[in-house]
């Protein structure tokens, strides 16, 4: 129903127009081969993301039988080349490559083990013939396997998470190779499909929309699913269960599906069924801050409490046990502010947290609760001394991405920042950032530098107190 804007289609025309070109030219430079990095460039994550390509296109074939805990996937990955590539590695962890072609033609493959905390693993393609920089490919990888309870850096479940009667797939931040090949880099954004294959009786639900009904055989249904804006890795999902779906529409006929487990029942329901149904306003209510909602659908997916928190799964966050009021506000705060405009690196958390935790407490006033103001005065009011001031919002260390500073201190900075230069600029400030940068990738650099041109201060100090500095501000 929405179109994707005219500007994304031509910027990426532009990236790969640029990236070719370099070979293009008769008598240019010949090819300089090199195996891609089995590493990112990111400063929390490296072993998460790889070099020399950039993913355009995830197609995912899944099947899963919930009674063994085995996963079975063909993934055909679609990548330009960024460097001239002998070989090139997908993230991959848990689960073994059996067959791997590069544009059809059968590839010779290895996996690298995860280092000690379990939370690498590498799958090394050699790519005959070699592949040149600013060209297309698809890598297809026939893989599979039992994920198991894969655990986060902080000892947390997430990515492909076992549930009574299925999965709850949240990979925050770098658990998206526990089900599927993948450049886990924060920065590359692409689209999906997914096809996923259950006991008859279940549902898989995935980012995007569904492709066509449902088909069953042989006792097993295929539900497929796609995504049709650019997304990070760690926003993907295709959660499995016993799902009661209900369907309706937010503004401008924005499709909105929820699926909710039928074993979430009494107060539980109760709660998610009044907060899911706020939806549409919330979409509205963000609009107006944020501006258009970003992407093609919305709506949710309440599971039993296997996971412990909830994700903003784009277009669908996922949900643990019940969905309150202010969780959905946040979750779907952050299709705007984290899954549309996404950090560049995972030490920039605060722009995802802080953000949609600020969205958080602009929906609360609107609904009667407690102003932003007095949100900044209850979190100022913690005192100096307390480890809470311990944490800079903009370095928290990989094991403090979800600590209170990311979430609490970012969105008081937000308020401070608001008392300082005033609602207008402010509220310019908020929503140029989320229509100039969507689908794009950002750092803190480039909030501080547009709130700078946008009101004319000199805000570095501020930001450097707020943000930077693992000790209490002094105010506004
Ligand atoms: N980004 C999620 C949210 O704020 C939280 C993820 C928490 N993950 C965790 N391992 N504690 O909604
Ligand atoms: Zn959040």
């Amino acid at each position: 129903p929405r179109a994707a804007a005219p500007a994304v289609v031509l910027a990426a025309a532009l990236v790969l127009g640029g990236a070719g070109a370099a070979h293009a030219a008769p008598g240019g430079p010949g090819p300089r081969w090199v195996d891609g990095a089995t590493t990112s460039t990111d400063l929390y994550f490296p072993n998460a993301g790889n070099g020399g390509y950039d993913v355009a296109d995830y197609d995912l074939e899944l099947a899963y039988d919930p009674a063994s805990g085995r996963l079975d996937g063909t993934a055909t990955v679609t990548l330009t080349a960024t460097q001239d590539l002998r070989s090139l590695s997908l993230d991959l962890r848990g689960l073994t490559a059996t067959a791997v072609s590069v544009d059809g033609k059968p590839a010779r493959f290895a996996q690298t083990p995860p280092p000690e905390d379990g939370r690498g693993g590498e799958l090394v393609v050699q790519a005959a013939p070699k592949l040149r920089a600013g060209t297309q490919h698809t890598v297809t990888v026939v893989y599979g396997g039992v994920p198991g309870q894969p655990l986060d850096i902080e000892g947390a479940n997430y990515g492909w998470t076992s549930t009574a009667d299925g999965a709850l797939v949240a990979n925050e931040p770098e658990g998206a190779s526990t089900w599927y090949p993948v450049n886990d880099a924060i920065t590359d954004k692409a689209t999906y499909t997914f096809a996923i294959t259950v006991p008859e009786g279940l549902t898989a639900v995935a980012n995007g929309e569904p492709v066509g009904l449902p088909v069953t055989a042989d006792g097993r249904t295929t539900w497929t699913w796609r995504a049709s804006d650019p997304m990070a890795s760690y926003l993907s999902t295709a959660s499995i269960g016993d799902f009661v779906q209900t369907t309706s529409t937010g503004p401008g006929g924005l499709p909105v599906l929820d699926f909710v487990d039928a074993d979430v029942t009494g107060r539980a329901l109760e709660v998610t069924r009044a907060s899911l149904a706020l939806q549409p306003d919330m979409v509205a209510f963000f609009e107006g801050v944020f501006g258009p909602y970003p992407f093609t659908s919305t709506g949710s997916i309440v599971d039993d409490d296997s996971v412990g928190y909830a994700l903003e799964t784009q277009t669908r966050p996922v949900y643990s046990g019940y969905a309150s009021e202010d969780t959905v506000a946040h979750e779907l705060a952050h299709q705007w502010v984290g899954d549309s405009v996404t950090p560049d690196t995972w030490r920039d958390i605060w722009l995802n947290e802080g953000f949609a935790t600020y969205a958080q407490w602009l929906w609360s006033a609107s609904r009667g609760g407690p102003t932003p103001q007095e949100q900044y005065d209850a979190v100022y009011g913690i005192d100096a001394g307390d480890d809470f001031w311990s944490v800079a919002p903009g370095d928290p260390g990989a094991a403090d991405l979800f600590d209170a500073a990311t979430y609490d201190r970012g969105a008081a900075a937000l308020q401070a920042l608001r008392t300082r230069v005033g609602d207008d600029a402010f509220f310019q400030v908020l929503r140029r950032w989320t229509t100039e940068n969507a689908d794009g990738s950002v750092s803190t650099a480039d909030f501080v530098a547009l709130a700078e041109q946008v009101t004319g201060q000199d805000l570095g100090q501020f930001f450097t107190d707020w943000i930077d500095t693992p000790a209490k501000p002094s105010g506004y």
